[in-house]
């Protein structure tokens, strides 16, 4: 493939957020996850110390929390205080010890370095819990709320600035899910309450591709978002065993992949609000989580007991999912969101540790799943100026067939960053680099990769990995491995 870079035509500045991450109280995600008491693992707060060092080796910018569709049931008053008072977790039907709450939630994204971004609970919950939360988070000295706060854990206000009204509410599948009349309502109430509180917050609304849910919403509350969230899963196992292959996630890939981007861009550029709201994609993942018999507990003697809803979730931890595929996938999702970071602004990894994670904890320590190091690559060594780019040769999707190649260049303060991905399972790619107004004299490449299209990394076992070839002269084009994801630097 031919690639013809306009190095002075910037397309978009990218936000680091696009490498953001999710995190929900769900299965071995919180307790047992990140957060481990008694763990020998684990610091004087409960934080695993690991989990800790390998997210902030990729700069997470900000960790979406507490849910997902737990968040739509979830009482965050319990989560708070000397004492916290257990409940029943009416989305995924476990008890929710609150040992973990929103100081815990907020003292370990300072650990990370990373901005909060809470997501409220707009199933059950009201306008007015929604914007006493904003109280508790953020407002100095004044009410009970910053008082309660200042009691329990900080007398300083936590300034959280991202925040999130609801959470899927479109869906049947969620608590309190609502029409999209009730929906702009709503969000129109609960964005007004909690900018009275701080008008300094950025606000989202629960979002999907579908005009009419849209059009409700934004004509409702437009005025008062500056994001719209929406998710998207791609692979969805029938029984926890079986995944798409390798092949089948490639074919997952290309157009398909901006799909939902370019439908939420088409609402918001005809009510004219693309200038104001951008997309927060804040849950993502290739692998839909496993989690049957729970939503719909109908079962052919009447419902599902205990053990079949909650023992299947252990599939997901199997590390032999998650291989090449998974970061080859990831990557050409982060570059269709560089593609359009003119108008998505954030994108949540769905979610960050365990279930489909790109970490997996156990007792003696982690397993770096494959799409760990895509972020890796993406976060550490990616511009944030995304440049013009365009293919020489006549691109293959217009006969139909599969790009197999994925590249998107950035300028970075030295020279420029290439994102550069070979789809191809078995044949290895050249990609021709042509600069229309700049001097390449030399590069380095830094590939993902592992010795088959099925490789992964699991305890014990390591065979996804980053090397980083030495820099060489540069002679206007390089050649990619079969099944991988590289980032060649250009100075
Ligand atoms: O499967 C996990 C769920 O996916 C999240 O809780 C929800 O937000 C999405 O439907």
């Amino acid at each position: 493939m031919q690639i013809t870079v306009d190095n002075n035509q910037i397309i978009g500045k990218a936000d680091k957020m696009l490498y953001g991450h999710f995190i929900e109280h769900f299965h071995r995600q919180i307790y047992g996850g990140l957060f481990d008491v008694g763990s020998p693992l684990s610091d004087e707060d409960g934080f695993r110390t690991d989990v800790i060092a390998a997210l902030r080796d990729i700069r997470v910018p900000v960790l979406r929390w507490p849910g997902g569709c737990f968040v739509s049931a979830y009482n965050w008053k319990y989560g708070v205080g000397k004492e916290r008072r257990t409940a029943f977790d009416k989305a995924w039907r476990v008890e929710e010890p609150n040992t973990f709450g929103t100081d815990e939630y907020i003292k370990f994204c300072r650990k990370i370095g990373c901005e909060p971004y809470i997501c409220t609970n707009a199933g059950t919950g009201t306008a007015e819990e929604m914007s006493d939360w904003v109280e508790y988070c953020n407002i100095a000295n004044e009410g009970f709320f910053a008082k309660w706060r200042a009691k329990n854990a900080s007398k300083a206000p936590y300034g959280v600035k991202y925040w999130s009204i609801g959470n899927e509410n479109w869906g049947g599948h969620e608590v309190g899910a609502k029409t999209s009349e009730q929906w702009g309502a709503l969000v129109r109430e609960a964005a007004k309450m909690m900018h009275r509180v701080d008008p300094s917050i950025e606000l989202s609304a629960a979002s999907i591709a579908d005009l009419d849910w849209n059009l409700n919403l934004l004509r409702s509350a437009g005025q008062l978002l500056d994001w719209v969230s929406i998710h998207d899963y791609w692979d969805f196992s029938p029984d926890g065993v079986q995944h798409a292959s390798y092949e089948e996630v490639i074919a997952k890939t290309g157009k398909r992949l901006s799909r939902s981007i370019d439908r939420v861009r088409s609402y918001l550029t005809a009510l004219e609000l693309h200038d104001k709201i951008k997309i927060a994609y804040d849950e993502w993942n290739l692998r839909g989580w496993y989690h049957p018999n729970v939503m719909n507990n109908v079962h052919r003697d009447g419902y599902y007991s205990k053990e079949e809803y909650l023992a299947p979730r252990d599939r997901n931890d199997d590390n032999k999912v998650y291989t090449m595929a998974d970061a080859v996938f990831s990557a050409c999702f982060l570059n269709t969101c560089l593609r359009n970071c003119d108008i998505v602004g954030m994108a949540c990894f769905s979610p960050v540790v365990n279930t489909r994670g790109c970490i997996c904890t156990h007792k003696e320590g982690i397993v770096l799943r494959p799409t760990y190091y895509v972020f890796y690559l993406f976060a550490n060594l990616l511009g944030e100026n995304v440049l013009d780019v365009w293919n020489a040769d006549t691109p293959l999707s217009d006969t139909g067939d599969m790009e197999m190649s994925d590249v998107v260049v950035t300028r970075t303060k030295e020279g420029y960053a290439v994102s550069a991905i070979n789809k191809d399972a078995e044949n290895e790619c050249e990609i021709g680099l042509r600069f229309l107004d700049a001097e390449i004299s030399k590069c380095r490449i830094h590939c993902l990769n592992g010795k088959s299209k099925n490789s992964y990394n699991d305890i014990g076992k390591t065979e996804v990995g980053i090397s980083v070839s030495e820099w060489t002269k540069f002679g206007g084009k390089v050649t990619l491995p079969p099944h991988s994801v590289n980032v060649i630097e250009l100075v």
